[in-house]
């Protein structure tokens, strides 16, 4: 199928793409040669960068599947580790798979010794996620020799496997840091995300007591962050790794697209924003009307998606979370209460209805890292751990595409169309 494209009296025929859930786009990569334009989509708000067959999302019904598995199902049935690999490798691992993955994954938890020095002349108020972007990228000084031309397949899960254990220890050691405490290193008798909670809050003067109720939530909150297609960050890893620098590198540039608020970066943003309304005089429905206002830069964090147009599925299971884990706990959390009412507020008031605007993974989640008593400042940590496998196999699925190509966005220039050089002693 061809798309026809009338420009200056003369037609020119470009071709369709489609998709495997049937999504269409047009294939402008011909478009400059044969007509001299090139395509205007500021924020790449409607630009399709690559084919990918890693994460499925339909924003208007609020689908989201990794490797075609309804995400819902792997968050009930599946664990971190076995969507990391099935996003990487392209498959749920069998038994003998998963068992030799998760041994590559306990001999990669732990970190040069030499990298704990850079750790302690960090102040310790620094925010981890400065802390996680410089030790990723500083692994390639720690194990060089990983060339993008000439890197094989054992090299390659090698890589794999080192970011996918490390950045728990990583993470887990930033946290260490900024308290004060000494380093717990991962221990073999324990998976991932049970040695992940020893690690953060076990001591040598107190040990941790591994609770199912918490494990199991944070293997979801880790599965539903584990890929989200064409994001800003899997974008920036994309971007940065076609120039043939190395995957540890280039997952470092990703790190630091998503510490953005309006990215990753949200989930501390939510929280932060309702403590605000719970220690200030603001009402949950003054803090709506401060978001719609076009006087206010306020925004309603949590809320809103550039690919969603429905309530985001991974919300949905979040939300629910939150209310199973306060059952169980008996406890309650007066920001989840607040969290609701907002919720609520914003789904029947025009403004958010008429654009579409809806929780995102963002809102619920770090009610739930509270919970499991992960502190703020390390929200979008935990969302860079969960996110390494999509990083992973987006740089991976990119070097093994054809024809590579280096990312290069043109622009419209609207600049000085030729200015003359100005000796300094006539400058004005
Ligand atoms: N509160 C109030 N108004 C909003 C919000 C919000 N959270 N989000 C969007 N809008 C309004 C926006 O002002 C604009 O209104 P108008 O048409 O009158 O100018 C309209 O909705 C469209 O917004 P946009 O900024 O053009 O949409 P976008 O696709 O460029 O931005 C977004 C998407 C996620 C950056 C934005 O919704 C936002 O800033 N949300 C709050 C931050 C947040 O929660 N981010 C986490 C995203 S999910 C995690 C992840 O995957 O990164």
């Amino acid at each position: 199928m061809n798309a026809e494209l009338s420009y200056n009296n003369k037609k020119t025929e470009l071709k369709v793409l489609e998709g495997s859930n049937g999504e269409t786009a047009i294939d402008i990569t011909k478009l400059r040669n044969e007509t001299g334009l090139i395509t205007y989509d500021p924020g790449y708000q409607n630009t399709g960068s690559c084919q990918s067959a890693i994460t499925f999302i339909d924003g208007e019904k609020g689908i989201l599947r990794y490797r075609g598995i309804p995400v819902e199902k792997l968050a009930e049935k599946s664990t971190f580790i076995e969507v990391s690999y099935l996003l990487i490798y392209g498959k749920l691992p069998n038994r003998e798979e998963r068992a030799q993955y998760s041994q590559q994954l306990s001999i990669n938890a732990l970190l040069h010794e030499d990298m704990l020095h850079y750790l302690e002349n960090i102040p310790p108020t620094a925010h981890p996620m400065t802390l996680l972007s410089n030790m990723v990228n500083s692994l390639s000084v720690y194990y060089p020799g990983f060339y993008v031309e000439n890197y094989d397949n054992a090299t390659f899960h090698l890589m794999a496997a080192r970011l996918i254990s490390k950045i728990r220890t990583m993470a887990a050691f930033c946290y260490k840091k900024s308290i004060g405490e000494p380093f717990v290193y991962a221990r073999e008798d324990l998976l991932y995300v049970q040695n992940f909670l020893n690690m953060m809050f076990s001591s040598p003067v107190k040990s941790y007591e591994l609770d199912p109720d918490i494990i199991r939530t944070l293997e979801v909150l880790l599965i539903l962050h584990a890929d989200h297609e064409q994001n800003c960050s899997t974008s920036t890893v994309r971007l940065v790794g076609s120039s043939k620098v190395n995957l540890y590198s280039s997952i470092c540039a990703g790190i630091c697209a998503l510490w953005g608020p309006l990215h990753g970066g949200a989930n501390q943003k939510v929280i932060e924003m309702l403590e605000s309304i719970q220690k200030s005089s603001l009402s949950p429905k003054d803090c709506i009307e401060r978001a719609k206002s076009k006087d206010n830069p306020f925004r309603l964090m949590g809320f809103g998606h550039r690919v969603y147009r429905n309530y985001d599925p991974r919300a949905k299971i979040l939300k629910a979370y939150c209310t199973k884990l306060f059952k169980k706990m008996k406890t309650n959390d007066p920001l989840l209460e607040i969290a609701m009412q907002l919720e609520e507020l914003a789904l029947s008031d025009d403004y958010f209805i008429e654009r579409k605007l809806y929780p995102n993974v963002d809102f619920y989640s770090g009610i739930l890292y509270r919970t499991i008593g992960i502190p703020t400042n390390m929200f979008t940590v935990m969302f860079a751990m969960g996110r390494m496998p999509g990083w992973i196999a987006h740089w991976r699925e990119m070097h093994d595409s054809l024809p590579f190509k280096i990312g290069r966005p043109r622009q419209i220039y609207t600049g000085s169309p030729l200015s003359e050089y100005v000796p300094i002693e006539k400058r004005t």
